[in-house]
């Protein structure tokens, strides 16, 4: 395998990781959410072969990550009210901003757009590799196109073990599914990517939220009109056990509650396709919460 292996409780590890993301090399690190694949967000080259190594599209914008707000004006323009507002009860956390941009992030980044999605992983492994390295770090999720996002090193030793340079592992993430992503950009701010953080925490704090995550209604969200991830098995949700006549070509996913479903669901599709199921079988959760979010995800599987 390519990618060094570095482990998360040895400081010398850590800026070492540090070290390579600002010498321009590729690194995936634990969040909150699921891995990401960092680099040095002023480096292009580096940039690019994230793009690279992942499949991914050119026309699909990486989050800019960040440890401090002091580190927010290097990466925007300006900070409004509402940012400041969210800002203050969710960071560091799982809700990535859009803002405008400043001239210093490069097009490749936000793949041409003016503006930028920012966030400040509470992660302590990812904070400490921030702050060592001192600069904005981009970082998609550390999984191949096409595949669910990472939620252990696992995960990105089998997807990119052989495409990058080093991988921090650090077990398991706490929340499973990627970040709330909301646009301030816009005159009614948008959530164009469900997560743990719901819009109805949103609204209490800044009044009237739109909810744009399909791909027809955001032209701003260029990530929402690619395929989103599916197993090769088929996934079918169901309400209760009694509904199915399970076989071994199938397997019942189901879970206590709906933070328990995000954070295994991926990790459950994964090794469902290596033992090659057939059918999937999920049990649903209550829309609520961090339910919300799976749920949809869990759909668009199952489409
Ligand atoms: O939890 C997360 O957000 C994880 C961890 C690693 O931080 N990251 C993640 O990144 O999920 P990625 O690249 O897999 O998803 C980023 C999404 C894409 O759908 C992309 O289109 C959208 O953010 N995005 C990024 N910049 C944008 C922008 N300026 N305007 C609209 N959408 C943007
Ligand atoms: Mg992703």
């Amino acid at each position: 395998m390519r990618a060094k292996l570095l482990q998360a409780n040895e400081e010398n590890q850590l800026k070492l990781a540090a070290r390579m993301l600002k010498e321009g090399k590729i690194v995936a690190f634990p969040t909150e959410t699921v891995y990401g694949l960092g680099a040095n967000t002023y480096d292009e080259e580096a940039v690019q072969n994230i793009f690279l190594a992942k499949g991914r599209p050119q026309d699909n914008p990486l989050i800019v990550h960040i440890h401090s707000t002091e580190q927010l004006k290097e990466v925007v323009e300006e900070v409004t009210k509402q940012a400041e507002i969210l800002i203050e009860h969710f960071w560091p956390g799982p809700l990535t901003i859009i803002l405008k941009k400043t001239e210093k992030i490069p097009l490749v980044v936000t793949a041409n757009l003016e503006t930028v999605a920012v966030r400040m992983p509470e992660n302590h492994i990812a904070q400490q590799v921030l702050k060592f390295s001192g600069i904005p770090i981009v970082a998609p999720s550390a999984n191949k196109s096409g595949k669910p996002s990472p939620t252990h090193s696992n995960h990105v030793i089998q997807d990119l073990g052989e495409d990058i340079d080093a991988i921090i592992e650090g077990g398991y993430t706490d929340i499973g599914i990627e970040s709330t992503i909301i646009d301030l950009t816009s005159k009614v701010p948008s959530i164009l990517r469900l997560g743990k953080i719901t819009r109805e925490e949103i609204r209490l704090l800044i009044g009237d939220v739109h909810v744009t995550t399909k791909a027809e209604n955001t032209p701003k969200a260029p990530g929402m009109k690619y395929k989103h991830y599916s197993p090769k098995a088929k996934v079918i949700i169901i309400k209760d056990q009694k509904e199915i006549q399970q076989d071994n070509t199938s397997i019942i996913l189901q879970y206590d509650n709906a933070e328990a479903m995000a954070k295994n669901l991926f990790r459950d599709f994964r090794e469902a396709d290596q033992n090659n199921y057939e059918t999937i079988y999920v049990k649903e959760v209550p829309k609520e919460g961090i339910g919300k979010a799976v749920m949809q995800r869990l759909q668009k599987a199952s489409q």
